[in-house]
């Protein structure tokens, strides 16, 4: 039987990441994953990373194409009744968030993973977990038809909200907490310069459109959609259509029309599990939750997840701290919920929920007063540029 110290399972950005940081520390890890090296390094996800997320790359060595490619954006837009209003991050909070695809992010920390040359399994089959409860945990999967097991100290359950690793603990030992919105977003990519400086959030009597960039020549644009909704329903000309109609005159006028690269829909989800441990399994990113990708939250939680698990499996491997294990999860949610409650908030005041007259009305005095209350605006901007990291112990 193979061994290691910590079995990842999941090379998204938290597996990848936490492999980065466990490997500068000398610790063995060990990644396994589902899909193929090549489907991981393509996946098209979200863009914006805060500052503290920022500085965990550094610390992971992987942040240098992140400084030179990256855009640095010093505020964000709200679009509403016909107007632009800008919050101005940089003002309000001293911090400005950078601008780059979370692709980018993966391909860098896959790069850095192979140099390192610790192991990593792509198409993984059958990823099974057990002895959680007990001193000597164990993973299994297939590999080009053989079986395979692996004795570990921990295994970090990075895989994801369809993964298998908060699935292997028994429901009474969870606690789930989870919202389904009644609509979609649909995204588009396309090769061209945005027109736009900043990220503009637009709520329109037509639904919310968010206007976003990879790159001073790619752009990444959302619609809100049904969730009966089919990417086969939207042409590109009926996708810049109604973009230009709910983005707002001014830049409608400037947006042209040029071919996707890749439209998908997601449906958006809150979701929350606790806790995040169960013996020796511990999970991070969106294993754990999920919040929706309007406050652009998803990768800097789990950015910030896999920093305290990393932190909590240092303690352990240098001093034997158990203490350090036991925070993990309380440490993390605080963050999380705080996170969540930021993602729900402007979920809802930024798009159209159908049939809902007094909502409507909240939602407007709401942006009102967002527009108008420089201490509203700080608070949304705290949020934005991303909650403080807590000190570990
Ligand atoms: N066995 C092995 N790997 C698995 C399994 C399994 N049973 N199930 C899923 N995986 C893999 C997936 O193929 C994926 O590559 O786990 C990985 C999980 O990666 P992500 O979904 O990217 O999740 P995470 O690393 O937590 O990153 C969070 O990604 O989904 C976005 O919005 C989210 O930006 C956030 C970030
Ligand atoms: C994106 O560029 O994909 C993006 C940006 C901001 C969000 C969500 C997605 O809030």
């Amino acid at each position: 039987m193979k061994r290691t110290q910590v079995a990842i399972v999941g090379a998204g950005p938290a597996g990848l990441l936490l492999g980065q940081l466990l490997h500068k520390e000398g610790i063995d890890t060990l990644i396994l994953e589902r899909r193929s090296a090549e489907y991981v390094a393509n996946r098209i996800r979200a863009g914006v990373l805060e500052p503290g997320t920022v500085d965990v790359l550094e610390r992971a060595g992987v942040a240098s194409r992140l400084h030179a490619e990256g855009l640095i954006h010093d505020g964000v837009e709200i679009g509403f009744r016909g107007r632009r209003h800008r919050i101005d991050l940089k003002a309000l909070t001293g911090k400005a968030v950078t601008v780059y695809g979370q692709t980018e992010v993966t391909r860098d920390l896959m790069n850095a993973r192979a140099s390192s040359g610790a192991p990593s399994v792509y198409e993984a089959e059958d990823v099974a977990l057990h002895g959680l409860e007990g001193p000597t945990p164990r993973v299994t999967y297939w590999h080009q038809g053989a079986a395979h097991e692996v004795a570990c100290d921990f295994i970090a359950g990075c895989d994801g909200f369809h993964g298998v690793s908060r699935r292997s603990i028994p429901a009474s030992s969870l606690k789930i907490f989870e919202r389904v919105y009644p609509f979609g977003w649909l995204g588009l990519l396309a090769d061209v310069a945005p027109p736009w400086k900043e990220l503009i959030y637009a709520n329109s009597e037509r639904g919310f459109a968010l206007a976003s960039m990879r790159s001073p020549t790619r752009v990444r644009c959302y619609l809100q959609c049904s969730l009966e909704d089919r990417v086969e329903n939207w042409s590109d000309d009926q996708f810049w259509d109604e973009f230009r109609r709910r983005i707002g005159e001014e830049v409608g006028a400037l947006v042209t029309g040029a071919p996707s690269i890749e439209k998908s829909i997601a449906p958006l989800r809150s979701f929350v599990v606790e806790p995040l441990r169960f013996g020796s399994l511990f999970l991070a990113g969106d294993a754990a939750h999920i919040v929706p990708p309007t406050g652009a939250k998803g990768l800097n939680l789990a950015v910030s997840d896999v920093l305290y698990l990393y932190e909590a499996l240092r303690g352990y491997f240098r001093e034997r701290s158990v203490r350090s294990l036991d925070e993990y999860s309380p440490r993390c949610l605080r963050r999380i919920w705080r996170a969540e409650r930021f993602s729900w908030w402007m979920t809802r005041q930024l798009h159209r929920f159908s049939d809902d007259a007094f909502g409507t009305r909240m939602q407007q005095v709401e942006l009102e007063y967002l527009f108008e209350s420089p201490a509203a605006q700080a608070g949304m901007a705290e949020n934005y540029v991303g909650l403080p990291f807590e000190p570990g112990s």
